[in-house]
C-alpha cells in the first residue's frame, strides 16, 4: 500500500508539472482526485487496511492528497499569470486615457448662484420656506383679499386640506419677519407653482427669487439702487434699467423692471425682469398682530420687497426660446453650458 501510494504521487506530480494549459490541468486533476481518480481509489482501499496500519496509511494518503491539491494551486497561479501576462504584452501604456466627460450646471443653477452671489455682496442672507403654504402666508398676510384674481382655483393648486402650492416666494417674507426682528435682509430663491396653460413661456412649476428688506429708514432710493446694481451685475454695467410703475397687493408703492435687451440682429427692446416696491403698511400691520414685540410696527419700519423669475432671467442672458427646454434635460442643449 505504501509503496502505491508513493508510486500514485510521484506519478501525479510528475503529470502535473507538465500540464501546460487549464484544460490539461482540469484533465490531471480528475485524473487524480476525481470519483475514479487514482488517489481516491487508492483512498478507497482503506477499509481492508488492518487496524494497526490505519493510522500510518491515513497519514500517508493526506500528505499526498495535500502535496497534490498544492500542486494543483501552484500550478492554477502559474497558468493565469501567463495567461495575464500575454494578454497585457498587447496593451500600449504610453496611450493616453480617454478624456472622462464632465456633468456641468444647469443653467438655472449657473443663474441662480450668480443672483445669489451678487446680492451676497450687498448683505442679503438666504432664507427659505415651505412650498406647501396656507393662504395666511401666500395671500392674507400679503394684503392680497379673499376675491384677487391669484387665489382663483382655477390659477392655484390647492389641497383639500385647504393648503396650496405656493404660487410665488413673496410667502418667504412674511415666514421671515415672523421669526426674527428687523433689520431683515434676506433674498429666498426656490420654486413656484400655477396652473398655467404650458406653453414656450409658461410651466406649472417655476423658479422665483424672493427679496426683502425691512429697518428703520429703508427708502425708495435704496430700493433703486440696488436693483439697478444688481441688473447692471446681471446683464451687463451698461444695461440700461428702467421702473415702471404698476400694482402688487404687498407693495406700494410699486413697479415692474425692465432692462433694456440688445439682442445681436435686433433692434434694442424693454424687457421685463422683475416685480418690486416699498412694502405695503398693511403687511406690516399683518406681522405685527402676529409678533408681542411690536417690532414690525408700520411707524418704526419701512422696507422694500422684490420678485424676479429666474428661468426668466436665464431665458434673457441666453436668448433661450422656450422655457420648456429648462425642464426637459436634453443633453444636446444642456451641453452649451458646460
Ligand atoms: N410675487 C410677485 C409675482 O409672483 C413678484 C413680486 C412683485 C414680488 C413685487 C415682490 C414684489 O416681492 O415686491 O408675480
Amino acid at each position: 500500500m505504501k509503496e502505491k501510494i508513493d508510486a500514485i504521487q510521484a506519478e501525479a506530480l510528475a503529470r502535473l508539472a507538465t500540464a501546460d494549459d487549464t484544460r490539461a490541468l482540469e484533465d490531471a486533476r480528475v485524473a487524480i482526485l476525481g470519483k475514479k481518480g487514482s488517489l481516491t481509489e487508492i483512498s478507497a482501499g482503506m477499509r481492508d487496511v488492518p487496524k494497526e496500519q490505519k493510522a500510518e496509511i491515513g497519514q500517508l494518503l493526506n500528505t499526498a492528497r495535500n502535496a497534490i491539491t498544492a500542486a494543483i494551486e501552484s500550478k492554477q497561479a502559474e497558468l493565469q499569470a501567463a495567461a495575464d501576462a500575454k494578454a497585457l504584452a498587447g496593451i500600449d501604456l504610453t496611450l493616453p486615457a480617454r478624456a472622462l466627460s464632465h456633468g456641468s450646471l444647469h443653467p438655472l443653477t449657473l443663474i441662480r448662484h450668480q443672483a445669489i452671489e451678487v446680492l451676497r455682496r450687498m448683505g442679503f442672507a438666504l432664507a427659505d420656506g415651505p412650498e406647501i403654504e396656507d393662504e395666511f402666508h401666500c395671500f392674507d398676510a400679503l394684503n392680497t383679499p379673499a376675491d384677487h384674481p391669484a387665489r382663483n382655483e382655477k390659477d392655484t393648486f390647492y389641497f383639500d386640506s385647504g393648503k396650496l402650492l405656493r404660487t410665488h416666494t413673496s410667502s418667504v417674507q412674511i415666514r421671515t419677519m415672523e421669526a426674527q426682528a428687523p433689520p431683515v435682509r434676506i433674498i429666498a430663491p426656490g420654486s413656484a407653482y400655477r396652473r398655467d396653460e404650458i406653453d414656450a413661456t409658461h410651466l406649472s412649476v417655476f423658479n422665483q427669487l424672493e427679496g426683502l428688506y425691512v429697518d428703520r429708514d429703508v427708502s425708495l432710493g435704496d430700493l433703486k439702487g440696488t436693483l439697478e446694481y444688481f441688473f447692471r451685475e446681471m446683464f451687463g454695467s451698461e444695461t440700461e434699467v428702467r421702473f415702471r410703475p404698476h400694482f402688487f397687493p404687498f407693495t406700494e408703492p410699486s413697479f415692474e423692471i425692465d432692462v433694456k435687451l440688445h439682442a445681436k440682429g435686433q433692434a434694442p427692446k424693454w424687457i421685463e425682469v422683475a416685480g418690486c416696491g416699498m412694502v405695503d403698511p398693511a403687511v406690516f400691520a399683518a406681522i405685527d398682530a402676529k409678533r408681542s414685540d411690536s417690532s414690525f410696527s408700520p411707524d418704526q419700519v419701512t422696507g422694500f420687497a422684490f420678485g424676479m423669475g429666474l428661468d426668466r432671467l436665464a431665458m434673457i442672458r441666453w436668448g433661450i426660446k422656450d422655457i420648456r427646454l429648462l425642464i426637459e434635460n436634453d443633453i444636446r442643449f444642456l451641453k452649451q453650458f458646460a
